[in-house]
């Protein structure tokens, strides 16, 4: 049998709506673009979301408006895909790289304080919500993330890529306003919802939306959309600044309304999945599994990494090839950006090391979790994961 690592679920109105738009003559960013946005910020509870083609895109234009350019320094952890660094270098600023916390690879303010004080000259953070799950940005009792730039003048960018629909905590679902300048997510093809590339960055400061939308394509006072709808003149538009283009098309915007409409049963399908993991692969020696949130809700649940411990009797690369061999997808979340070719010749690194994010990195393995997995096909993975932790638990059939 063999279960893919991710496959889409693209089974309700993606197709009717993407022939809507392919009939309307309007293929760019036009209503479609309008609807989703509408949708997802009221999704997310956000007074603005602005979609764009990536979450890359949706990163570049946040870290543009919170000010990131040439001389800036920026703290990104290290666990993480390239590009929530890589804009930081498109802006000309220097990547300052910061360990994770051992348990669930997020920075943590304590880490983020730490930091803060042994390099004074950052002016920006991008914390990545790793996984699905919300770092530590606000709370009740002590000193979150935003707390804690907000003291010292630091910016805040978040990089939300995995992390719809998360939570902050009962109150605030990930992409509201929070205290950071602005939210970034991705519908790459193998996200929690999809528009086979694209982002959307949300804000609540009206300014930071205005310039995010400008910028979004090329520095144009006024889109096309607007021109062509508008009486009077079409060809009259200002260009205000050097933007980019990375607005997101209305057959993509098509797929994404799609998607969010299903949007709370792909997260019931996914924690129902967790919850059926965490039975199934507990107590196997040596195996760890992801820790428990007070509320499992909260995790957008992109990912279920699990960790192969040193005492297991198995390594984390033996079982990758296991379960390989048995047809079975996996991936790795992350290889440190400090141990790439690129980043370890130009970040700045932290002089105490990356313990956890190494630890992280050798035990870790990402296992199929989408909507549409079948009974059989978790029974496959779950029984070829335990039979090489007990070398024959059930035998795994071919
Ligand atoms: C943590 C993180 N940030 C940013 C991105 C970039 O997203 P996109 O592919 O939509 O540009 C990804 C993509 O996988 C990611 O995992």
């Amino acid at each position: 049998m063999n279960v893919p690592f991710f496959r889409i679920d693209a089974g309700g109105n993606e197709l009717e709506y993407v022939r809507e738009v392919l009939a309307s003559g309007w293929l760019t960013s036009g209503r479609r673009v309008q609807d989703f946005e509408s949708m997802f910020a009221e999704a997310v509870g956000a007074e603005h979301a602005i979609a764009v083609n990536s979450c890359t895109a949706a990163l570049h234009l946040a870290c543009e408006a919170a000010g990131i350019g040439p001389g800036s320094e920026v703290l990104v952890p290290t666990l993480t895909f390239t590009s929530t660094a890589e804009i930081v270098e498109y802006l000309g600023g220097r990547v300052r790289l910061v360990d994770v916390d051992p348990d669930t690879a997020l920075l943590t303010p304590e880490i983020l304080e730490d930091a803060l004080d042994r390099f004074p000259a950052v002016t920006a953070v991008i914390p990545v919500h790793f996984g699905g799950r919300a770092c530590d940005m606000r709370n009740d009792s002590s000193q979150g993330i935003v707390d804690l730039c907000e003291a010292r003048g630091v910016a805040v960018v978040e990089d939300a890529a995995h992390a719809f629909p998360a939570r902050y905590d009962d109150a605030r679902p990930v992409g509201s306003a929070i205290g950071s300048t602005a939210c970034c997510f991705s519908f790459y093809a193998n996200k929690t919802m999809t528009t086979g590339e694209g982002g959307m960055v949300t804000t609540d400061d009206e300014e930071t939306a205005d310039r995010m939308r400008r910028m979004r394509l090329h520095g144009i006072d006024r889109n096309a959309w607007d021109r062509h709808h508008r009486v009077g003149a079409s060809w009259e538009y200002d260009v205000v600044a050097a933007g980019y283009k990375y607005n997101l098309t209305d057959l993509a915007a098509a797929i994404g309304v799609a998607q969010l409409e299903r949007q709370a049963a792909f997260h019931e399908a996914r924690m129902s999945l967790v919850e059926r993991y965490r039975e199934r692969l507990a107590g196997l020696p040596g195996l760890r599994l992801p820790p428990e949130l007070a509320n499992p809700a909260f995790d957008a649940w992109h990912l279920f990494v699990i960790h192969v411990e040193p005492n297991a009797p198995c390594d984390r690369n033996e079982l990758i090839s296991q379960l390989a061999a048995k047809g079975v997808g996996t991936s790795v979340h992350y290889r440190p950006l400090h141990t790439m070719t690129h980043w370890a010749q130009t970040a700045s690194m932290d002089p105490a090391g990356y313990r956890n994010a190494d630890r992280w990195f050798d035990g870790c393995i990402s296992l199929p979790l989408f909507p549409s997995m079948t009974d059989p096909e978790f029974e496959h993975v779950t029984d070829v994961i335990a039979q090489s932790f007990t070398g024959g638990f059930k035998t795994v059939g071919a």
